[in-house]
């Protein structure tokens, strides 16, 4: 382990020079996002969420900041799968891992796209995503585990890269238990914990009225809210899953703490959602100085050091 580089991690055999990156979702759209990215102090360059072709998204207003979080129902607005693949020529300049999401509308879709990448040798890892509730009339893939199962056997066939999975929030042990059991079954290299907490509602009490338009005002709920959640979801992946499997911890995160304890769960590198779209960039840098100042304060020199140490009480 690099000392100098106290935040440094490795994914999916990947390594990255900060455990810190952005979600997929927030400002990772455009030629212009993605620069930003690779600019920024971000560990990672994740692309939004690609499907097989260009989609304009839902009806805005689709993205609403409360004091406490957000809510969203963009409705996978993206370039297309072929404008991620080609940026990733692009992305290598940069000098971080270059990883694209993948959310195709079908399964048929999601296994082109994910062969198509195959041999794209600029593109580090693929992040599936198992888990978008914005499309109305298509539930979440990641709560239906035989599809889920379906879905990973087929797309293990033509993965050329590193490939991790994407996951919607579990609230109940036995789903934990039977979503692990179905990824051990499989070669993939991270999880990702949490996406949003899907269709919630927030209600802007002045007008009666819902705040964003799509699905009568229903959307993924992401900011401080969902951070126990998240933790208890990046926790009991990081105990049920195998060990060489990644989590990638999300949610909830706006400062060097809020890491720290994605970290102490078990994640080996954070993502950061709704903070990011506040704060643009830069919370990468502050995040990061926060987290090692933390570091510095209780004698850790790695994120190794305290990853997944979190103590429990009857230990
Ligand atoms: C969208 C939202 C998600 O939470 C996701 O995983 C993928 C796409 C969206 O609405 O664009």
């Amino acid at each position: 382990m690099d000392t100098s580089k106290p935040l440094s991690t490795t994914i999916a055999g990947q390594k990255l020079e900060s455990c810190i990156f952005n979600a997929s979702g927030p400002k990772c759209t455009t030629q212009e996002e993605l620069d930003a990215l690779g600019q920024s102090a971000a560990g990672a360059i994740l692309s939004k969420s690609a499907t097989l072709e260009y989609r304009a998204g839902n009806e805005k207003p689709r993205y609403y900041e409360t004091e406490w979080g957000s809510i969203n129902s963009m409705g996978l607005p993206n370039e297309g799968y072929e404008f991620y693949a080609n940026y990733a020529a692009k992305a290598v300049t940069h000098n971080k891992p270059y990883i694209i999401s993948v959310s195709g509308m079908s399964s048929e879709d999601n296994i082109h796209i994910v062969k198509e990448l195959a041999g794209n040798e600029n593109i580090a890892a693929i992040e599936l995503n198992l888990s978008c509730p914005n499309l109305p009339g298509k539930p979440q893939t990641g709560y239906d585990f035989e599809q889920s199962r379906a879905l990973l056997e087929k797309i293990f066939e033509v993965a050329g890269q590193p490939l991790g999975v994407k996951l919607p929030p579990y609230f109940d042990i036995p789903h934990f238990e039977m979503m692990a059991e179905v990824l051990n079954d499989f070669p993939i290299s991270f999880a990702t914990c949490i996406n949003s907490i899907g269709n919630g509602l927030v209600i802007d009490t002045e007008e009666e009225c819902v705040v964003i338009r799509p699905k009568h005002g229903f959307g993924g709920i992401g900011g401080d809210f969902i951070k126990p959640t998240a933790l208890a979801n990046v926790r009991k992946f990081y105990t049920l899953l195998k060990d060489d499997v990644d989590i990638i911890g999300v949610g909830g995160i706006k400062n060097g703490m809020d890491a720290f304890e994605h970290i102490l769960c078990g994640a080996g590198a954070v993502q950061i959602g709704t903070q990011l779209m506040r704060e643009g960039t830069d919370c990468f840098t502050r995040i990061a100085s926060e987290l090692q100042n933390i570091m510095r304060k209780k004698g850790y020199t790695s994120i190794d050091d305290f990853k997944g140490t979190l103590k429990n009480m009857d230990a």
